[in-house]
């Protein structure tokens, strides 16, 4: 066979110019206007939904809107280098972050970089922050306590692991204090907390962090943080960058818990860059998919199966509301997303309820089967006393002679709600809160006088830690509570040690 070298120059010929015009028209594009963190691309044909791109000074942006003769683009970093007609080139890759054990400890970015000002975070893996939810059969039902160490959440509206529950309340009612103090409890357990702090001023996020570390809970515990001064879409990425860490974890059989403080300030960002990308505006000009933003970053919390190795995601959404309004837009959408909500009330906290956490308009659907036996036999009737004491009050407001049932009603239902208070920083041991609700409910404190509640729990927590140690371990070890016999006489032992403020 001969070769005729002419054909075969023309071959290559035809080769080299057809993938040369290929990579023209599909991966890489020109810039055809820049502004406000979002820019247009021509050229851009073949990128898919959420690619990540590369600006040519190295900033890198996600596809967002594929139209007809353009691409519209967010930026994810510095936009004020780029210019019109720099070139954008397409990476094949969605976006992703590192994960892994190396991230514990740090403060890093949605993008997984870190800016605690400490050294490169070294990770052999990464995560796309988008990911499809676990399916029904991937799922087991939620069964296992998550202890979140705040009397007033684990005794009236238990959380369980593999749990979404949302926290929700107006500005400055102790929505952060809930979250902080829930992950500090959990430094002795086998739980990794993912805190995601989104549109927060730096300063608060760290001394949030350097809360972490004073009560040496951070090395447990990854901050993810898109600050108030960060570009809107990467306030809005970062619920997604967290879920993503959280899930390596899940997928590894591990137990882990993430916190969006708050879901509020990211839909605020997703309008925000969602109007700047020309979408229609629906009501209170969010866009239509705002419901689908919280939608898909909630259902990948998840309780996996077994034969998956039943780790679980549990997420701890917060929203803030306006005057108290639970029926505004984000917050009813979040509400029917969740299984659950506890509801922050800023009368309770400025009347000295602290946490403020209103009974009545919280619920947990399916936290009750995640309780251990001992919390559910003192806590059982709780919420319902709670609720009956709060009408009564009401009530005798207008009379004065009460009857003697009613007047116990009223004793024990103030000294519930003095028992359920708790101070900033201190999670409390599930035995513990037992402990304290056994006394409450079988009446140990009708004759205590209110203002010595507190302190008569406290002095309690120290007498049985030196007294009934094996009562406290076979709580906290068997989950069941003790011999009713056995608990009374701890109790009424102590209870002959402490002095009411009125006989001192
Ligand atoms: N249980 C508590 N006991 C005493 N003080 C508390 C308690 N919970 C919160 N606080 C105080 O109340 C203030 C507000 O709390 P926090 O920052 O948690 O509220 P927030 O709802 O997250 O506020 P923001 O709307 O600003 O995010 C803080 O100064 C905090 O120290
Ligand atoms: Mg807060």
């Amino acid at each position: 066979m001969s070769i005729n070298a002419e054909e075969i120059s023309t071959l290559i010929k035809q080769q080299i110019e057809s993938f040369d015009a290929d990579i023209q028209v599909n991966d890489v594009g020109t810039v055809i206007e820049v502004g406000d963190g979002i820019a247009r691309a021509h050229g851009l044909d073949n990128a898919m939904a959420g690619e990540l791109l590369e600006f040519s000074n190295g900033v890198m942006g996600m596809a967002q809107n594929l139209e007809e003769s353009n691409v519209g683009i967010v930026i994810l970093g510095p936009y004020t280098e780029i210019k019109e007609g720099d070139e954008v080139r397409r990476t094949g890759r969605i976006m992703q972050v590192p994960v892994g054990d190396n991230l514990l400890g740090r403060v890093v970015n949605p993008l997984g970089q870190p800016i605690d000002g400490g050294r490169n975070i070294e990770t052999s893996k990464t995560r796309p922050i988008e990911g499809a939810a676990p399916g029904v059969m991937d799922r087991k039902s939620v069964d296992e306590p998550l202890q979140t160490g705040i009397k007033a959440i684990d005794a009236l509206v238990p959380i369980g692991r593999g749990q979404r529950e949302l926290i929700i309340g107006d500005r400055q009612t102790g929505k952060t204090t809930v979250a902080v103090d829930t992950i500090i409890n959990q430094k002795d357990q086998d739980i990794i907390s993912i805190y995601v702090a989104i549109g927060q001023k730096e300063s608060t996020v760290r001394s949030t962090a350097e809360t972490f570390r004073r009560y040496g809970a951070l090395e447990k515990t990854i901050i993810v943080s898109a600050g108030a001064s960060d570009p809107a879409p990467l306030q809005y990425l970062a619920p997604y960058a967290g879920v993503a860490m959280g899930e390596e974890f899940m997928y590894n059989g591990k137990h882990v818990l993430v916190v969006f403080d708050d879901l509020s300030k990211q839909a605020t960002a997703y309008r925000e860059l969602s109007l700047l990308l020309r979408r229609p505006p629906g009501r209170e000009a969010f866009p239509g998919d705002v419901f689908y933003i919280h939608s898909r970053l909630l259902e990948r919390a998840a309780k996996l199966n077994d034969s998956l190795g039943g780790g679980s995601l549990t997420a701890l959404p917060f929203v803030e509301t306006q005057a108290g309004d639970i029926s505004a837009y984000i917050p009813t959408n979040v509400i029917s997303i969740t299984d659950g909500q506890i509801f922050l009330q800023s009368d309770l906290f400025f009347s000295g309820v602290r946490p403020a956490i209103n009974a009545g308009l919280s619920v947990s659907r399916v936290g009750g089967s995640a309780q251990i036996k001992a919390m559910k036999k003192v806590a059982g009737t709780l919420r319902l006393d709670l609720a009956s004491f709060r009408e009564l009050e009401a009530f005798s407001q207008f009379g004065s002679d009460l009857d003697k049932a009613t007047q116990a009603k009223l004793n024990r239902g103030q000294r519930t709600v003095e028992i359920l208070k708790q101070g900033l920083h201190k999670p409390m041991a599930v035995e513990k809160q037992v402990m304290s609700l056994y006394a409450l409910t079988r009446g140990f404190l009708d004759d205590i006088p209110v203002e010595d509640v507190l302190r008569f729990e406290e002095e309690m927590n120290v007498w049985m830690d030196s007294n009934r140690t094996e009562l406290l371990s076979s709580i906290r070890e068997t989950g069941k509570l003790p011999d009713e016999e056995e608990m009374n006489g701890a109790v009424e032992a102590f209870k002959k040690t402490f002095l009411p403020s009125n006989q001192q």
